[in-house]
């Protein structure tokens, strides 16, 4: 390994910060010895309850279970919207910046009280009530927003569905969780391009037959196809509804949100989260990790399609009374320097973003960030997969001038908010180093045999214990959801990440140990892409395994068997390509494309991905046993045949 450079806490935040490093210690002291009155404390005073709780926390993670909160009661919007009116009318809560530069807009908390009471008095109109599930698949417009605080609104379990995913798998997600309304928009607007959502929405319906309406926004006005029994523009229901919508009092434990997540088998899994503790977390953990003022100006950078967006753009800010901003476009539209001058327009004070983006933006020249002033930022934030020191350097030197700590925050779909993250003030910071457990938070790191290492070492990263915002199930599955992450490890929650921790203390996350990749931040289950590529008629067989790459932190490798009488060509390949455009959307297109006359097998038929895995990354001289292999010559054929990436 090579030598780390750490960068102390800065006097300077410290003095100012909400959590000094004692703080932290005291409070992270409290957290794990006396949960109950740490908690009790903190979901008194980030929430506004109906109905207050009296029991704090009940668990048994042998079967996977929590309980936080569960009879206190609470609406979502109530406290992320109406109880910040007396003092907050005015003031921004949304700043929406448009794909074109010359668009953008302000939404002030009063507005967004009367929007999002519109939308809900109109759900209500179209007969969702409490526990409905609605999809929401739109572009990054503040109707997407309103969409999903008005759900909160009334109590209807929304499910978003990222606008990239194609028409088969929304109408998967669809099915899945039976939603009986969606929110769309006629097309989205990315980088100067038009993305056909309603189009989208339309194919995907084909065979959904419970959805009895779909809301339109009007975004762009392009021709789009209408169903008069079923469509309805959003605009026209939603302006003649009343600005006053009594919020509806939901239970802690009462579902908030289904959001579909990649796991290592199967189709993608609907990850449910409830009202109490998952508000709490994303509340406090948007205060703390990134150390939010009064005042100040937060963008994130993700989706809302994605749990990044739902805990940092939306709930977490909002429950804060906080500005956040909302990003249509893209960081290279119009070009490479997009980000720094949304920046400086908007006098942007924290920056959250993914490894990604960074690396894509490192590779366009620093004179796209150095012609911006920046001079409004204070904090930088990574997330969605490892940030490799390089480009953590150069965030911190040429992005944040050296005097901006940044925040890499480990966390997943599953757990809500942040678990593992420095706190500004708080923590040292090392490059590509995710540091401390927020608080509460228990990580232990377990070895083969499931014995938790002390001190320093690396090993299969688990939690302890359970905490507020943890998965409560995957809807309409809760066996799965025990199975997942709750079976591998008894009596832990077990994250699918690989950890190291150092002799500080300090936990290092490796990356996936399962086969889930992590692809520019997305998560994409090895098994879904197989399974789309088997679908083409030609395919007998194909492995999916991820290698690294320089700009998207892992690319998708596929070994594809052919039927007989099918020979590999140019065109096959882009057809497989298609084919996961289709089932997945452009997010899974491979990268790489192997034919292979066989695969590694065990002679009980299980494929080695181990040895698929060497062959990609191309790490040769360590291939491991390939005795147990039915027919070790197909890896050398592979080997011999390997893509030169
Ligand atoms: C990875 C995104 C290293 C990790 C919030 C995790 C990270 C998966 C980090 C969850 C980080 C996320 N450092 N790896 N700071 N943040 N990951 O569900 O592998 O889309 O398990 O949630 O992303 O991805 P998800």
């Amino acid at each position: 390994m090579s030598e780390v450079l750490t960068r102390p806490v800065s006097e300077q935040v410290a003095s100012s910060a909400h959590i000094s490093a004692s703080k932290y210690d005291e409070m992270y002291r409290q957290s794990v010895e006396q949960p109950q009155a740490f908690w009790t404390e903190q979901a008194n005073s980030f929430l506004q309850w109906d109905k207050p709780f009296t029991q704090v926390v009940e668990e048994d993670l042998n079967r996977g279970h929590c309980a936080w909160f569960a009879d206190g009661q609470l609406n979502v919007t109530v406290n992320c919207i109406d109880r910040h009116l007396p003092q907050r009318a005015n003031q921004t809560a949304i700043i929406w910046e448009g794909d074109d530069p010359a668009d953008s807009e302000t939404i002030t908390y009063q507005q967004l009280s009367d929007e999002v009471n519109r939308l809900a008095n109109a759900l209500r109109e179209r007969g969702i009530k409490k526990g409905d599930r609605v999809c929401i698949y739109m572009p990054m417009i503040p109707q997407a927003a309103y969409a999903m605080l008005a759900c909160a609104r009334v109590g209807a379990v929304h499910s978003v569905v990222f606008g990239g995913f194609s028409p088969d798998a929304l109408n998967n997600r669809i099915l899945d969780s039976d939603c009986t309304l969606v929110i769309t928009a006629d097309e989205g607007v990315r980088g100067g391009r038009t993305i056909p959502l309603k189009q989208n929405v339309d194919k995907a319906l084909a065979t959904c037959p419970n959805v009895h309406s779909v809301l339109v926004v009007k975004r762009t006005g392009g021709d789009i196809g209408w169903h008069a029994d079923r469509d309805i523009w959003y605009h026209e229901l939603v302006d003649k509804q009343s600005t006053e919508c009594a919020p509806e009092s939901m239970g802690a434990e009462d579902p908030l949100f289904i959001l579909y997540t990649s796991g290592s088998t199967g189709k993608p899994k609907g990850v449910l989260h409830t009202t109490g503790g998952y508000l709490l977390m994303a509340a406090m953990s948007f205060k703390y990790t990134f150390d939010y003022k009064e005042g100040d100006i937060f963008w994130c950078t993700a989706d809302v399609g994605w749990v990044t967006g739902h805990s940092y753009i939306v709930y977490g800010p909002l429950a804060n009374g906080a500005v956040t901003l909302m990003f249509e476009g893209v960081p290279t539209y119009p070009d490479a320097s997009r980000c720094w001058q949304v920046i400086d327009k908007h006098q942007v004070n924290t920056f959250y973003t993914a490894p990604t983006a960074i690396r894509a933006l490192m590779g366009m020249g620093d004179h796209h960030v150095t012609n911006s002033d920046r001079s409004s930022l204070k904090l930088l934030g990574s997330v969605g997969e490892p940030i490799n020191p390089e480009a953590w350097e150069w965030y911190y030197s040429v992005v944040g001038d050296g005097r901006c700590p940044i925040v890499d925050t480990w966390w997943q779909t599953e757990t809500g908010a942040h678990m593992i993250t420095p706190l500004p003030g708080a923590h040292n910071l090392k490059p590509g180093c995710a540091t401390k457990p927020f608080f509460g938070v228990q990580p232990v790191l377990l070895d083969e045999k499931g014995e938790e290492i002390e001190g320093a070492g690396e090993g299969a990263l688990a939690m302890k214990a359970s905490w507020p915002s943890m998965i409560r199930s995957v809807y309409g599955d809760h066996q799965r959801m025990v199975d997942t992450y709750f079976s591998t490890f008894k009596g832990y929650y077990f994250t699918g990440d690989g950890a190291r921790r150092d002799a500080d203390g300090d936990y290092w996350i490796t990356g996936r140990i399962d086969d889930v990749l992590n692809v520019s931040g997305h998560r994409l289950g090895t098994a879904e892409i197989e399974s789309a590529i088997v679908l083409h008629p030609a395919t007998a067989e194909a492995a999916v395994v991820g290698y690294p790459h320089d700009i998207k932190g892992q690319g998708i490798y596929c070994y594809v068997m052919l039927k007989e009488g099918f020979e590999p060509s140019e065109e096959l390949r882009k057809e497989l390509i298609a084919m996961c455009n289709t089932e997945i959307g452009p997010i899974a297109k491979p990268d790489v494309i192997q034919w292979a006359p066989g695969l590694p097998k065990t002679r009980s038929g299980k494929i080695m991905r181990r040895i698929l895995r060497k062959i990609a990354c191309n790490e040769l001289d360590n291939l491991g046993d390939t005795s147990t292999l039915a027919d070790p010559s197909v890896v050398d054929t592979l080997i011999e045949h390997r893509a030169n990436k």
